[in-house]
């Protein structure tokens, strides 16, 4: 989605701002913008569809020099990518410049209001009218000018502006859309993500909803939407700029793959306390455990996924009823639920429009509410409060295709079934044990699984071009298969679909034949045999079968199917965080085969903070 830089200070801003652009690039856009204040007092543009080597190169034959600056990448929502609709925007004079993340619900009704004012438009976004509302507003003060600006706009906004009255100063406001603010050394940095601004300062602050900063070499003003001045908690970002740079690897969503062990760890280490049953990192009591009559587990996308697989793990290990749902259809179906009722939040991000829809929710209607999230100060872990935050530490992920945080979630997930599992009495504390020593182990297991990947290079190279793929599965393998068709689908354009095994008979049997490819997940010891009998009932209709199982399960499958690889032998609940790894891989080897642009996907963004 897309991303915001600002850069004021001593230096030359446009070098500094396409830095934090590239460093943007990995949420996915469709065209890139910067505005700089030159020394004339001018403000100047430069902007271009398409990809940032694009605006590299416009550049290249007409820079732009200056000491403050704004900088944007685009991924459409109101009007076609195109030059003119990408940011940044000006007012009428062209002395107000804006960037803009979100979207102003009321775009029309402002932009109605504005063009009686006699504002011309030149674009189709809802942004444009933001330039315009503010030079409206503007009578010699831009903070006073963007405070009563808040009062007018609707829905979502991160925006960073830049004003030639005032050339000495940057700005910058947020609702609902996330905004990361630091200064260091005569030098002040705005950008809607951390990569953006790490080689610059690690000492960052957070934007709290609806707040405004004030740049400029001198530092930084943080106030609130009265104009009160704010004292900014500063956080301090301790990993490295290396965590979100490709290493060796071609591409991040390999190098994200080969994370797996390390996050798993990560994510593991501080809720293995020692303590059989210390269960104080899960910020539920034992009490409001046995009290609760049902979970809500709500997502997107890839931590939709892993909801699915706690609703597995939770409802075997704890007995409560779990149910699984997709934030942007939970938040608008009036959603039955109350108190004694624990509701999980799962995002990546933390910065999902309609995740943190679902999650207000559940709040106003009484519910428990918890976030595993990956983003520490993000919006979702801020609202939730970071002490209900279960943080996965999966590092930054860079790549659109989420795999190691997605690990992580569903790492979460079985720990939390643990925990509440043994908090009610529905697990003995030796059965506990035993599954966190597996958990253990788990990393040196998922090293090994990932050395699948030089046969699923030659395997997905054979089936490349294959039109659509079929994923199946029961219990858990089923879960695990869902999340395995959205990744193959994402980077590679496969149509790719994945079912029960059990409901194939009543309806996708019908699309079977010869040539179809059926990736079958086999982790499950006690529903083998009804997993198998789909094999042959596939087999019979001519497709091919790629089935993934067990090292210990392995010798009743061989000759089941045509291929088949294996992951080591492991719990029955944790195999599946084994067998994600070479269906990641497979999704992977296929969009590498098939020539797309694995980590940017098109069409996609890795942060969707708008519905
Ligand atoms: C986008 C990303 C997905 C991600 C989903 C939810 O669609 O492309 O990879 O799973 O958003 O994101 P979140 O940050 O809330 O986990």
């Amino acid at each position: 989605m897309c991303g915001i830089v600002g850069y004021i200070g001593n230096r030359d801003a446009c070098p500094i701002l396409m830095e934090g652009l590239d460093r943007l690039s990995y949420r996915g856009y469709d065209s890139a913008g910067v505005a700089i204040l030159g020394g004339e007092g001018k403000i100047n543009i430069c902007k271009a569809k398409g990809r940032l080597e694009n605006l590299t190169a416009l550049l290249g034959e007409q820079p732009i020099v200056g000491k403050a600056g704004i900088g944007h990448t685009r991924w459409a929502t109101h009007g076609e990518p195109s030059d003119l609709n990408a940011h940044p925007h000006t007012d009428f004079s062209g002395g107000i410049a804006v960037v803009h993340n979100g979207i102003i619900e009321n775009h029309e009704a402002l932009r109605k209001y504005l063009k009686q004012r006699g504002c011309v438009f030149v674009s189709q976004t809802d942004t444009e009218v933001v330039a315009h509302l503010l030079r409206t507003l503007y009578e010699g003060d831009m903070k006073t000018a963007i405070i009563k600006a808040m009062g007018m706009l609707e829905g979502s906004y991160a925006l960073g502006i830049l004003c030639d009255a005032e050339p000495n100063r940057l700005f910058c406001v947020r609702h609902e859309s996330p905004l990361v603010v630091g200064a260091k050394d005569g030098e002040a940095f705005i950008a809607s993500d951390i990569p953006a601004m790490l080689s610059h300062t690690r000492d960052v602050v957070f934007l709290r909803d609806k707040e405004l900063a004030v740049l400029s070499a001198q530092g930084m003003e943080v106030y609130d939407q009265l104009g009160e001045a704010q004292t900014p908690d500063y956080y301090h970002v301790s990993w490295d700029l290396s965590s979100a740079e490709k290493g060796g690897y071609a591409h991040y969503m390999l190098k994200e793959i080969h994370e797996q062990p390390t996050a798993l760890q990560n994510t593991f280490k501080p809720r293995n306390t020692g303590d059989p049953q210390g269960y104080g990192w899960l910020p539920v009591t034992a009490q409001e455990a046995r009290a609760l009559r049902q979970i809500s587990i709500v997502a997107c996308g890839t931590a939709y996924h892993a909801g699915v697989f706690g609703k597995y793990v939770i409802e075997k290990l704890a007995r409560i009823p779990v149910m699984a749902d997709v934030a942007s259809e939970y938040r608008y179906r009036d959603p039955v639920i109350g108190t004694d009722e624990l509701f999980i939040a799962v995002s990546q991000s933390g910065e999902t429009a309609d995740t943190l829809a679902a999650l207000r929710e559940a709040k106003q209607r009484g519910a428990k509410v918890i976030a595993i999230c990956n983003v520490v100060g993000s919006t979702i872990a801020r609202e939730v409060g970071e002490q209900n935050t279960l943080f996965t530490y999966a590092g930054p992920e860079i790549a659109v295709a989420s795999t190691k945080a997605y690990m992580t979630q569903v790492e979460m997930m079985l720990l939390i079934a643990i925990a509440l599992g043994d908090m009610r009495g529905t697990l003995s504390t030796q059965e506990a044990q035993r599954l966190r020593r597996e958990i253990a182990a788990l990393p040196a297991k998922a090293e090994k699984a990932l050395l699948t990947e030089e046969k699923l290079q030659w395997y997905a190279s054979t089936v490349s071009q294959k039109k659509h793929v079929f994923f199946v599965g029961r219990g858990l393998d089923y879960a695990l298969s869902m999340e395995a068709a959205l990744k193959l689908k994402e980077v590679s354009y496969v149509f790719s679909e994945a079912y029960a095994a059990g409901e194939l008979k009543h309806g996708p049997i019908a699309l079977l034949q010869e040539g179809r490819l059926v990736v079958a997940t086999l982790t499950q010891p006690q529903l083998l045999e009804k997993s198998l009998s789909n094999l042959r009932e596939i087999k019979a209709r001519g497709a091919t079968i790629l089935a993934l199982c067990r090292e210990d399960m392995k010798d009743r499958v061989v000759g089941e199917a045509d291929e088949i690889i294996v992951i080591p032998s492991a719990d029955d609940l944790l195999a599946p965080l084994l067998a994600v790894i070479p269906l990641q891989l497979f999704a992977y080897c296929m969009a590498v085969a098939r020539g797309c642009d694995v980590d940017k996907p098109r069409n996609l963004a890795k942060s969707v903070t708008v519905e």
